[in-house]
Order: structure tokens, then sequence, then C-alpha cells
């Protein structure tokens, strides 16, 4: 592993509780006493409230005498528009807390809720970083999916439809008070979603490992994060019943977010929200297609660190350079994508070559991501890796 000499100073941020394991979900029950709560609303999507995993969270609460509603129409990838009509919906409610269950969409949907139920005003108001003015409503994140991290993270991210981009909430305002991470939860996630939200696992880690952010924290964090991930993605998407590898999911998709959380994700993101908000690529798939692009013009940058993600990832790198070494880990990811099923080339999903310039330039719109990737990307160099993604 990298070495350095002076260990830097850094910031760690995380929510006042997080559990996980089969079962933590029980937890609930305790927190809700431990913080009052007498009214809450459960925020999630209609794929969740499908599923039948609202009735468990319902039950825990009832028990624990807190009246419940439930709001079950977050997006997908949620837009600004949709979070601003949901506000506007619940506006007359008094919550002590908001409750996300589900993917990141969910969480992300509660998180915007918690501002505007708390602050009001126009959700514009609050994109960037530390817009927002103090913690909103109290927030309890509870993920269905292994992949986005949310649950630890102070982001939130939104589609503004009309500007085709993808903008977030930064600020330490938008930490859960609480995080339950129970594997059990995502025992029934379907095939796709497990893969894709499994492979932006992958990405957080392999992203804030290498990320100019990056520090001793989080490092040691994401390697145990990219090990469960690399070990379990393949099992867990095409054997979901395999309760080991779900948790492994479900451990390492936490871990991972953690890390980015107290790091940053970089121009794998930076990327895939063009992609996302123009093309609508779900999250997951946008950030697997293009990661191996975006390693490969990385490595020049951080040749060391991309060396040592191959190892993490289980590849041998005996005798091999470190350059040799980091080849060796896009090809593992490349097969893993390839394993699980995520699209591997942008022209597979009817992406005109056209439509390759202005991404290449709304990519350099993304200023925040970009400023933590290992290598300062020029426009020439983003156009290079959307015409290898293409
Ligand atoms: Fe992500």
């Amino acid at each position: 592993m990298t070495a350095k000499s002076v260990i830097a100073p850094y910031k760690i941020r995380l929510p006042q509780n997080i559990y996980f394991g089969a079962g933590s979900l029980d937890n609930l029950a305790v927190e809700a006493k431990r913080m009052q709560v007498r009214k809450a609303l459960i925020v999630t999507d209609q794929g969740v409230f499908k599923s039948g995993l609202v009735q468990p969270v319902q039950e825990i609460l009832s028990k624990a005498s807190v009246s419940v509603d439930v709001f079950s129409e977050a997006e997908p990838e949620p837009t600004l528009a949709g979070l601003a009509a949901a506000a506007k919906k619940l506006s007359l409610n008094k919550y002590d807390v908001l409750i996300g269950l589900g993917g990141g969409s969910s969480i992300d949907t509660a998180k915007g809720l918690s501002v505007l139920l708390a602050f009001g005003g126009d959700e514009q108001d609050y994109i960037g970083t530390d817009k927002i003015p103090a913690p909103g409503i109290k927030l309890i994140a509870i993920p269905t999916t292994a992949g986005t991290g949310s649950e630890v993270t102070n982001v939130a991210i939104f589609s503004d439809t009309e500007k085709e981009l993808k903008v977030g909430m930064i600020s330490d305002n938008l930490l859960a008070k609480v995080a339950l991470v129970d594997p059990v939860l995502t025992y029934g996630c379907p095939r796709g979603v497990t893969a894709a939200s499994g492979i932006d696992a992958l990405v957080h880690g392999i992203e804030c490992y290498t990320s100019n952010k990056s520090n001793s924290f989080t490092d040691s964090v994401a390697i145990r994060a990219m090990r469960l991930i690399s070990g379990s993605l393949k099992t867990a998407v095409n054997n979901g019943s395999d309760k080991d590898a779900r948790s492994a999911m479900a451990e390492g998709a936490l871990l991972a977010g953690i890390a980015f959380g107290n790091s940053s994700v970089a121009a794998v993101h930076a990327l895939a929200y063009p992609l996302g908000a123009r093309f609508h690529v779900s999250h997951g798939n946008a950030n697997g297609l293009l990661l191996p692009h975006v390693m490969k013009c990385n490595v020049p940058a951080a040749p060391n660190k991309y060396a040592d993600i191959a190892q993490i990832l289980g590849e041998r790198t005996d005798g091999l350079t470190t350059h040799e070494a980091a080849g060796a880990g896009i090809n593992a990811v490349k097969t893993l994508i390839r394993d699980i099923g995520i699209p591997s080339r942008l022209s597979d999903l009817n992406i005109p070559e056209e439509a390759l310039e202005g991404m290449a330039v709304a990519t350099m719109d993304v200023t925040r991501l970009l400023a933590n990737n290992p290598r300062t990307l020029t426009l020439d160099d983003v156009r290079g890796i959307w015409r290898d993604a293409w």
C-alpha cells in the first residue's frame, strides 16, 4: 500500500449512530424513543412500497407509539421539480423525523424534504455547498439497496430538468441522525438494481481512494470497502439469496459511503451526471460504464494507487511494473462490469455520437468533483474519455 511519511490532518463527518447487520432495523424503536419521535414520515418510492418493505418499518414505529405517514412517490432519479411538488404537498404536516427508506433516490428526497419542510423557500436556494443554514427536520436513513452511501453522506443529488444538469445540496446539515443498514432489506433487491447500485459503491471506493482529498482514515475504510464489494458483487447479482454476499455488499457500500463522504468522488461521477441528466441512464449504470475509461486516463497521475487497487480487487501483481499492475486493475473492473451485466459502451445505450461534445462541455462544469480528480482534466482529456466509452 502507498505509505505517507506524515499523516495529514483530516475531518470526519458521520451520522450520530450507525447500525449495521442483519436485524439492525429493530433498533429503529430504540432510536425513535431516544429521539422522542411522535410523528414520522416515511419517504420511499413505488418499488420499495410494492416490495412490502414499508410495512415492517411502520410496525416498529407503531409499537413505539409513533404516528406514521407514508410518502411513496420519490422519483427514481429525483428532480428538483418533483422535490418542490412533494414539499408543497406535505407542507401542512408537522413531522419530528423523516425516514428515508430505499435507494439513494428515496434518501436524497428525504434529505431535500428535511430542508424544504423546515425552512421553506425555493429548492434552488439550497443548491451548492454550505447553503443550508441549520439542520432541518431530523433524518433517519434506511437503505434497501447496497450502493448509494447516502445514509452516511452530507450530499443530496437532484436533476435540474430545465438545465439538463445534476445538482447537489452539500452541507453537514444534511447528515442523517441515524443510519440503519440492515442487509435483510436488500435480500429482495432485483438483479439489475443490485448490479447498478453495487457498481456505484465500487466506484465510490475507487474514486475516494484516488481522490485528491483522500486521507489516512478514508483510505483505510475504502480499502475494506473495495475488498468486500469486489469479493461479493458478482455473487449478490447472480444469486440474490446468498446472505453472505448480501451482507458483504451492504457493509461494503456503507464503508464506501463513509469513505467518499469524507474525501470525495471525482471524474467518474462528474461524467455520469450529464449522462444521467440528458439520457436518463441510471446513476449506477452510468458510473459503471465510465469507470474503466476514467481509470485509464487517471493512471499516469496516481500510478501507485491504481496499482494498489489491482491488489485490493484480488489481482496478482507479482512481477508486474506499477503501470502493468494498474492495467490489471482496470481489466478486473472491465471483467466485473461484464459479468454483472452493466452496459459497457455508450453506443449500446443508443447515445448518439453527436451528443459526446455537449456532454464533454457539460462535464467540465462539474468543477466541484473534477477538482478532486487525481489528474487535472482538460476539455480534450474529457472528450477522449467520452470517445473511449462510446
Ligand atoms: Fe454514486
